[in-house]
């Protein structure tokens, strides 16, 4: 099976150490065609872990995690709800950004990743988590459940609410609320404008959990 394990580091491990190996990761086939990995961005300090799917176009090409069109209607929900960047460290279920192109040369198009990607990714999350301890954890999206909580999350059921789940054998506190891309996927002004305002709903309940 693809797995990450044999590229996580043994032994006493800060997120440098970890990202320093995760960087020669090639536990799936996804690190072919990436440009490169995209690990977590944050210090181990952070009060809360935010879990995205996986990197996309922008983010493979500058190393970082929502630093495209996401990230940036992420960054102005996370301020709305007054959650701070610095005390945000922000990565993904899986490291590498996985697309195809319609032709060659073409536009790159994310392509969700599979069950096996995911699980073949989770040993760098757990060590994200093992690191950080964050108080909170708030999924961003299916995959970001799905990742942590089993195959059968979904994120309509639970979304707003504050969590409370053994992962890996710790008590966490988990709020899930949507993507952020599938607000920017919605064509309908209004229906874009109401799933905004329900994704910074529900990280207004993140925040409120973090006082
Ligand atoms: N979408 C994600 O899930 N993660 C990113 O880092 C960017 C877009
Ligand atoms: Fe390793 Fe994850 Fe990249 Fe696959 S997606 S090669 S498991 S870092």
């Amino acid at each position: 099976a693809y797995t990450a394990q044999p590229f996580i580091p043994e032994g006493p491990r800060g997120l440098p150490t970890l990202r320093r190996a995760a960087a020669d990761c090639r536990g799936c086939p996804l690190h072919r065609d990436a440009t490169q990995t995209v690990f977590g961005e944050g210090t181990a300090r952070a009060r809360v872990m935010l879990v995205g799917e996986q990197p996309g176009d922008q983010e493979d090409r500058q190393g970082k995690p929502f630093v495209g069109p996401a990230g940036h209607l992420l960054d102005r929900a996370l301020a709305e709800a007054g959650i701070k960047p610095g005390e945000a460290y922000v990565t993904n279920a899986v490291k590498h950004f996985k697309f195809t192109r319609t032709e060659p040369g073409k536009r790159r198009i994310h392509k969700p990743p599979t069950l096996r990607e995911m699980t073949a990714c989770a040993p760098w999350l757990a060590a994200e988590l093992a690191v950080v301890e964050p108080e909170l954890i708030v999924l961003l999206g299916a995959s970001a459940g799905k990742a942590l909580l089993g195959s059968s999350f979904r994120v309509g059921e639970v979304r707003g609410a504050l969590l409370e789940r053994e992962i890996h054998g710790r008590p966490e506190r988990l709020v899930a609320t949507v993507h952020p891309a599938s607000v920017l996927r919605m064509r309908d002004d209004t229906e874009r404008k109401a799933a905004y305002e329900g994704l910074v709903a529900d990280l207004k309940v993140a925040a409120r959990a973090l006082m």
